[in-house]
């Protein structure tokens, strides 16, 4: 069957028929796939049922892979590869975390928009959710995840805006987006494996040579600005680029898998019946250089 593209927004999110991501890739399948996310940053691909090692081995055609703080935290883990995150909010013997548990409450910082891990001084380039469970609907809504479009997102701005934010840098930093929703309880020296990284606000996309603001909640300030000063700058720009026009929410189903380009959107998890088992798992691809070494 020929790939077929299906945009869900003008130029922003496409599904994609026609790829059985179970099956090794060739060099022409793999190309396709960066050519749609290039120019749409989001792909959803329905019905794919893959195992954590294919999942893991899809997602290397793309890059090496992360090994994110939850595997590194060490202990008891309820996934087996290192590669893959677990996004869920399932413990090491499936069942539903309890509401106080630490880890859920690590992992709420999610529901927050951010882009992953923009407080490593590499940060990540592709992000790839899979849909193992699914919780229902419920009034609380039904667990979506939303995506944000930081190129449309910059275009939009004024140009004097443009020219005033194109050659600053935002400090990120994982403690201040987890203090903004009370979470200070981190393991023993986790401060010190992830000290504050300076990133560019605005970036040049590699592969579709446009402009895109790099905004998260992990953005703490703006080097050489007033600390208060650059803040409100920076939920000034988030609350402008993650205006409706500019966003995609995902309805989960089971077997889904979306693909993200973190350099170049913003996403968070929205909530759930918390009773509900909700079990997603993520490989993503690193970055070859800081952001400070790109081009702007
Ligand atoms: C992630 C993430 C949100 C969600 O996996 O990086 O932020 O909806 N997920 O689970
Ligand atoms: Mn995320």
């Amino acid at each position: 069957m020929a790939v077929a593209l299906r945009a869900l927004r003008p130029s922003f999110a496409a599904e994609v028929d026609g790829i059985d991501l179970s099956q090794p890739m060739d060099a022409g399948s793999v190309r396709t796939i960066w050519d749609a996310i290039d120019r749409y940053a989001v792909l959803v691909f329905r019905d794919q049922r893959l195992t954590d090692t294919q999942l893991r081995d899809f997602a290397a055609e793309f890059g090496p892979l992360e090994i994110g703080r939850g595997a590194l935290q060490g202990g008891r883990r309820r996934l087996v590869l290192p590669q893959i995150g677990d996004i869920s909010n399932l413990d090491e013997e499936s069942r539903v975390r309890a509401r106080d548990d630490r880890r859920r409450l690590d992992s709420l910082g999610n529901r927050l928009w951010h882009t992953d891990a923009s407080y490593m001084p590499v940060p990540v380039v592709l992000g790839m959710l899979h849909a193992v469970v699914v919780p229902p609907a419920s009034v609380l809504g039904g667990g979506e995840t939303e995506f944000a479009d930081m190129r449309a997102a910059y275009d939009a701005l004024p140009e004097a805006m443009k020219a005033e934010i194109d050659g600053l840098v935002a400090e990120h930093d994982i403690f201040w987006s987890r203090g903004q929703i009370g979470f200070t309880e981190f393991p023993p020296g986790e401060r010190e494996k992830y000290p504050p990284s300076p990133q560019r606000l605005v970036r040049l996309h590699p592969g579709s040579q446009r402009k895109t603001l790099y905004l998260s909640a992990h953005a703490s300030h703006i080097l050489g600005w007033p600390v208060g000063e650059g803040r409100l700058l920076l939920w000034d720009l988030t609350a402008h680029a993650t205006q409706n026009q500019f966003v995609y929410s995902h309805h989960w189903r089971v077997g889904d898998v979306v693909i993200w380009d973190n350099r170049c959107t913003m996403h968070r998890g929205r909530p759930h019946d918390e009773m509900q088992p909700r079990d997603l798992r993520r490989a993503t691809t690193l970055d070859s250089g800081s952001t400070l070494e790109q081009a702007a």
